[in-house]
């Protein structure tokens, strides 16, 4: 079952085509990556999905189209994203940024509370609720923000660069954790990363981009036999 849908999705900012003429389809309960060198399109996409740009196209989701609503609009429809760098209320304490999560979220289905603590758990930062976020480390920061996410109770989880700048310790549990998120509470996720090595592990199905372009999906084992994906993005 298909759960989203990007159908010939552009963003243009004004000469370049940042995102141009996108298709893909995202199935239910699966793990997707989306890689691609720098600068191809990927925050873009990720822009565009979320309402943050307008792009143009049709982004079917739960079979409403979503292209061009406003990003509190497709949040409360169930999409939720987090940032390449943690954005946080940085004054605040763990458990209040979650708490923005949990009131920004799926509106009346749920306990907020009991979604706080839920996320809070999840990630494992139980014991962390009451520092305040500016003193986090890069690590707790981003599990800060990723708790935020999951207290909106979405079905559809966007990560983008989640891993960027963490040891390769911390790398490892992430990728747990995303397995678990996937796994135990049954999202689905779309993740940007550009290590093909740590992306390969995670995503069931890849998608590359370049020039904002798709050159090739499939299994990660397609993806990296792929002549264009070799030629433009691995180096051979
Ligand atoms: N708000 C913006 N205004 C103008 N150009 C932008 C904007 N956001 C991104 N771009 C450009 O669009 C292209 C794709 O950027 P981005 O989506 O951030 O790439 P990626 O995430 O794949 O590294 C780049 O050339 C970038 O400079
Ligand atoms: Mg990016």
């Amino acid at each position: 079952m298909t759960i989203l849908q990007v159908n010939k999705v552009s963003q243009r900012f004004g000469e370049l085509a940042a995102v141009n003429d996108l298709s893909f389809d995202v199935e239910k309960g699966e793990i997707f990556g989306i890689a691609g060198p720098n600068g191809a399109g990927k925050t873009t996409l990720f822009n565009v999905i979320t309402g943050f740009y307008q792009g143009s196209g049709d982004i079917i989701f739960d079979n409403v189209n979503i292209r061009g609503l406003r990003p509190h609009q497709i949040c409360h429809r169930g999409i939720v994203r987090t940032f390449q760098i943690p954005q946080l209320f940085l004054t605040l304490p763990v458990v209040e940024n979650v708490k923005v999560g949990a009131h920004f979220g799926v509106t009346g289905a749920h306990d907020e509370k009991e979604s706080i603590n839920e996320a809070i758990n999840f990630v494992e930062l139980k014991g962390k609720e009451n520092v305040i976020a500016a003193n986090l480390n890069l690590f707790d920061k981003k599990r800060t923000m990723l708790a935020a996410a999951l207290a909106t109770k979405p079905k559809l989880l966007l990560l983008d660069e989640p891993i960027g700048g963490l040891s390769p310790i911390e790398v490892s549990q992430t990728i747990t954790l995303f397995q678990k998120i996937n796994k135990e509470l049954g999202l689905t996720i779309l993740i940007i990363e550009h290590l093909m090595k740590v992306i390969t592990e995670i995503a069931q199905r890849l998608m590359i981009i370049h020039n904002g372009e798709k050159i090739c999906i499939g299994s990660p084992q397609e993806v990296t036999k792929d002549k264009r994906v070799i030629e433009v993005y691995l180096g051979g």
